[in-house]
């Protein structure tokens, strides 16, 4: 079964490590039977309960978006031991208005890279609780904390270590066994 992930990458930076991850996961991703598309955060204005009675554009665009797809994946770097402000402000988007959560009821996986030795691990558990909150079930195993090195993966998503491309591939194997147990098998988008 071939599922629809969309994906928010956690980081603006135009030199982005975890964006490099996130093509690399792109294009290993037929090998997992998935299909990753971009969800845009970037261009979210700050969240505030004042527009839960009329949704900007923005905000909806990024509900419909998560929608159409059947699970989420969060690529994030680790910014002062948890996830950056612009990513925690699209996941607060796309849990309002109260009682229209998007991400109730979605799979999702998290994954990062980091220049430090923990690979995010602290930031990831911290989306974790986030995501928990927002009654998102969650890959629990394996789970995946990447230190980036120079040229590990080139900027359109080639990983240049066998190794680390055999990890991605089965992680993102695992996904879809994710998917597939919290959807059920006839659910695709
Ligand atoms: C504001 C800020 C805070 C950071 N905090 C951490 C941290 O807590 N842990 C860590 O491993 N790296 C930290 N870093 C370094 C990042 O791992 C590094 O900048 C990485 O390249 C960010 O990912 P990106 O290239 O995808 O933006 C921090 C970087 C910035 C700019």
């Amino acid at each position: 079964m071939t599922y629809t992930v969309g994906y928010f990458v956690g980081s603006l930076s135009s030199a982005s490590i975890n964006r490099k991850l996130a093509n690399a996961l792109t294009r290993l991703a037929p090998q997992a039977d998935l299909r990753l598309v971009e969800i845009p955060i970037a261009e979210l204005p700050f969240y505030n309960p004042d527009h839960d009675a009329d949704y900007p554009a923005e905000g909806r665009a990024l509900k419909q978006a998560i929608k159409l797809v059947d699970a989420v994946l969060i690529v994030t770097p680790e910014y002062n031991r948890s996830i950056p402000g612009y990513l925690k402000n699209a996941i607060d988007w796309a849990t309002r208005p109260w009682g229209d959560n998007s991400l109730a009821g979605k799979p999702s996986a998290v994954i990062g890279a980091s220049i430090g030795a923990i690979g995010t691990a602290v930031a990831q558990q911290h989306l974790r609780s986030i995501l928990s909150f927002a009654a998102s079930p969650e890959l629990a195993q394996p789970e995946a904390y990447l230190t980036f090195t120079e040229g590990l993966i080139t900027d359109d998503g080639e990983v240049t270590n066998d190794a680390t491309a055999q990890f991605l591939i089965d992680w993102l194997k695992a996904f879809n066994g994710h998917i597939q147990k919290t959807l059920g098998p006839a659910s695709a988008a």
